[in-house]
């Protein structure tokens, strides 16, 4: 049952499901409908003491001695996918994104009167957070024993299982978790600040000391914390550190943070917008999520008339405890409730699970947990996404208001057919490296994904570049708009190129490449 190579951003889904058939042509699915059900989802997955308002009744409390052995208070916060282990590092990326949406998309999620939802959500993970914070340098990382725990199949209700709870501290550290939740706390901040601003402030106060802690005691927390490696590998604590920087100058204003972010932004190499990049194949992919594939079927569970119905998950396919009182144990889970070929007797509505293999077929076996096993951090991206779908396209009442239209076979369009070229400007001081690296079809449109490295050839640095591009149709990453209309800036953690230094962007569009120009630079 171990899920080994579990992807933190989704990337099996992305590369079998997102670069498949796409589409942008979003006209035949209600939004609105799809956002309200992963909320449904994240209260599904909810540990500890469960509120009077939770809608998902199947569940009920749930790890209330979750730390006590460890002598904290640990309950409460999310369990991570079809098991009952709480994950610091997919957590935190949950209120992460949820926090996004919930600053970027605030008029939106207003609008569909999901607000409030999105604020609930968020403070589920934050308020266990907090508890998991005590102390400046000492972060709980994880509460159950990834091992122990896939050898059981119980509810979340009657779990034997050990609860063992796991800490980063000074000797222990693990910047890429410490800068996750730190990122989580200063996203939430925002999040909370029209609302309600003591709790925003709380939150800020420890978005700050965790960043301090995972800048100051340097090392991954697989290091600190082995029992996590086999389900979240981490490679390196660069990115979540910038992410946590950048989260933290956007929550306080602080040149700081900023400072930190662009000091470190060349030699840790990352540059924070592979994630907006993997936003935006989620963005092209609702309606394939939705039901616009191959199968005809929602990967999205209990939305629209077909979707699985043997979901990985540990609660969903054993009777609720409401139902079935005795407890499962252990070793009858899987005997009387995994193997089955029956339906589960809950729907897990607004799970998104794993999703179709390179040949688009979905086969509903509970064992397949690659593709029948829903994750935080895969179902996470969708509340931004639905929720900015919704505010463009309005919400369709019915949902289905045109049949399915099946895309056509997305094998072809796998490999990416990269063309280089060197453009006019070659010998300029400033030089656009042009390159082709996916291509999909969407109906009847093929759309390229472009990206475009910026070379300075010139012999003095270069600063305050601005450039044109025209013929632009579709999104953008890399850059950013100067508020002039074709007119567009490099990022703020990238304000001069140095010496050798590149600078890449991308966009997605259909038909022609854009025109790449410089409108001027110091
Ligand atoms: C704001 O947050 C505080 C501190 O956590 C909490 O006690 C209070 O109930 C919240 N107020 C509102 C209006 O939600
Ligand atoms: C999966 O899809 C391929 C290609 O369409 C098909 O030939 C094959 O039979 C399918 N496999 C299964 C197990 O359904
Ligand atoms: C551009 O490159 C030249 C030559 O490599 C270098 O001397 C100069 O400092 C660089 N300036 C910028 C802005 O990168």
């Amino acid at each position: 049952m171990s899920k080994f190579g579990r992807s933190l951003f989704g990337v099996s889904l992305l590369l079998t499901v997102l670069l498949a058939a796409a589409t942008t042509s979003a006209e035949y699915y209600n939004y609105g409908s799809a956002l309200d059900k992963t909320f449904l989802f994240f209260e599904a997955q909810r540990s500890g003491k469960l509120p009077a308002t939770q809608r998902v009744k199947w569940r009920g409390n749930s790890g209330l001695k979750d730390g006590l052995a460890q002598g904290v208070s640990l309950e409460g916060g999310y369990y991570d996918a079809g098991d009952n282990v709480k994950f610091g590092l997919p957590m935190a990326f949950l209120v992460t994104m949820l926090s996004w949406a919930a600053v970027d998309n605030r008029k939106e999620l207003s609008g569909l009167n999901q607000m409030q939802q999105t604020l609930w959500s968020i403070r589920w993970g934050t308020d266990y957070f907090i508890k998991a914070h005590p102390q400046p340098n000492v972060l709980w990382g994880q509460v159950g024993d990834g091992q122990s725990d896939h050898y059981c199949w119980e509810r979340p209700e009657d779990m034997t299982t050990s609860r063992t709870a796991y800490k980063l501290d000074q000797y222990h550290p693990g910047s890429d978790l410490a800068g996750e939740t730190a990122a989580a706390f200063a996203a939430a901040s925002l999040a909370f600040k029209p609302y309600n601003s003591s709790y925003s402030a709380i939150l800020l106060t420890h978005a700050k000391e965790l960043f301090s802690f995972a800048d100051k005691y340097r090392g991954l927390f697989t290091d600190s914390i082995p029992n996590a490696k086999a389900f979240y590998m981490s490679s390196g604590y660069s990115d979540e550190l910038l992410w946590a920087a950048a989260w933290l100058h956007r929550a306080t204003g602080d040149q700081y943070y900023l400072k930190y972010a662009i000091d470190n932004a060349g030699y840790m190499g990352g540059t924070g917008w592979g994630m907006k990049e993997c936003n935006h194949f989620y963005f092209l992919q609702a309606d394939y999520i939705l039901g616009k594939n191959r199968q005809g079927m929602s990967y999205l569970v209990g939305y629209g008339p077909k979707y699985p119905l043997r979901v990985h998950h540990r609660g969903a396919s054993i009777p609720s405890i409401f139902v079935q009182r005795s407890s499962v144990s252990c070793v009858q889970g899987f005997d009387s409730w995994y193997r089955r070929s029956q339906a589960d007797p809950n729907v897990i509505h607004g799970a998104l699970v794993g999703g179709p293999d390179q040949n688009d077929n979905y086969s509903d076996d509970r064992a397949n947990y690659e593709q029948s096993e829903p994750t935080l951090s895969g179902t996470a991206p969708l509340v931004g996404l639905f929720a900015k779908l919704s505010g463009k396209l309005g919400s369709y009442g019915g949902g289905y208001s045109k049949p399915y239209q099946t895309t056509k076979p997305p094998a072809s369009s796998y490999k990416a057919t990269p063309t280089r070229y060197t453009p006019k400007q070659s010998g300029a001081p400033i030089e656009f490296l042009h390159s082709i690296t996916a291509n999909w079809m969407a109906g009847d449109t093929r759309y390229y994904r472009h990206k475009v490295i910026i070379k300075n050839n010139s012999q003095k640095q270069i600063s305050d570049l601005k450039l044109k591009i025209e013929d632009l149709s579709g999104p953008i990453w890399g850059l950013n708009p100067t508020g002039q209309k074709t007119t567009y800036q490099l990022p703020e953690w990238q304000k001069t190129l140095r010496a050798g230094q590149t600078h890449d962007f991308v966009y997605v569009q259909g038909g022609p490449q854009a025109k790449v120009s410089v409108l001027s630079y110091y």
